[in-house]
């Protein structure tokens, strides 16, 4: 166990290179802990993932919540929620490889460790039905579409009104993963059904409307999809189960002093046509 325990031990040397988006936080408390924090447990997550994480997930800073990340490996990035949540996070932590000797470090009374797989559907059904509502699902597991997939359509359903579902890593979906794995092996088959998925909830959170027998009494709890470079935010409706049908459903308010506006031929009078100076 000692041995084990050293070897996730690194010390953390880099400052962060960020690139601020012009909508980020000059200070983001992530970057902080990442600056910070020299030694402790493992954690390797993308650079350009903080401002994202801070933009979607501040809202929850300090206040009574749970989140669930797939793929736990070393516990470093549990380490990292903890620090950025607060004292009122519970987390719940899944990977399909038991760690010895590593659950009791990580484990307390806020933190649990499932073993299992991410790509078993009654692995999910006996976790849902033992943990309090998740508010947010980070998947960092297996980065293998099917696999995302899986978890979304086990998990999605369950997730907390208000709640956001991250999945981390989606570039996988784009490289030639035959190349990768061994000749027989049909560990990468269907890597890109996450994404194609993705493509398609665009289409259903549209209309609140699927085909996906997993998705369809939640489909339309969808608020909206936010997709990254490698990652994207899918966001769950706080109240009500969201929107069902296309514009008939709406609810749309009139505002203004009921001032008419003029007509629009009128307002768009074609430009008058000017020469160039000479
Ligand atoms: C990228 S690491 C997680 C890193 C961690 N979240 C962090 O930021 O420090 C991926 C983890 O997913 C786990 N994993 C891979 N396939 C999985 C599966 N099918 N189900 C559950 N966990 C899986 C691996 O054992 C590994 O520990």
């Amino acid at each position: 166990m000692g041995f084990q325990l050293r070897k996730v031990r690194v010390q953390k040397w880099l400052q962060l290179s960020r690139e601020r988006p012009t909508w980020a936080d000059e200070f983001n408390p992530l970057v902080d802990w990442w600056d910070s924090h020299r030694e402790g447990l493992l954690t390797v997550k993308h650079a350009h993932y903080f401002d994202i994480y801070h933009r979607h997930l501040q809202h929850f800073r300090g206040k009574k919540m749970h989140l669930l990340e797939i793929g736990v490996a070393s516990g470093g990035s549990l380490q990292m929620w903890k620090a950025y949540f607060g004292p009122r996070l519970r987390v719940t932590g899944v990977d399909c490889c038991p760690f010895s000797g590593m659950r009791g470090e990580l484990e307390d009374h806020r933190t649990s460790i499932w073993i299992g797989n991410q790509e078993d559907p009654q692995f999910w059904d006996e976790l849902v039905q033992s943990v309090p509502p998740i508010d947010v699902v980070i998947d960092d597991g297996s980065h293998v579409g099917r696999m995302q997939l899986e978890a979304f359509q086990s998990l999605w359903p369950y997730l907390a009104p208000g709640g956001a579902y991250i999945v981390e890593d989606m570039m996988f979906a784009y490289m030639d993963m035959a190349s990768m794995a061994s000749k027989d092996s049909d560990f990468f088959k269907g890597h890109t059904h996450w994404v194609e998925k993705l493509k398609h909830l665009m289409d259903e959170m549209q209309t609140g409307f699927t085909a996906d027998s997993r998705l369809k009494d939640s489909v339309a709890s969808i608020r909206g999809i936010h997709t990254y470079r490698h990652l994207c935010v899918i966001e769950k409706y706080d109240r009500g189960q969201g929107l069902r049908g296309l514009v008939h459903d709406w609810d749309v308010l009139e505002v203004g002093a009921g001032v008419q506006a003029p007509a629009l031929a009128e307002h768009h009078a074609p430009p008058p046509i000017m020469s160039h100076p000479d």
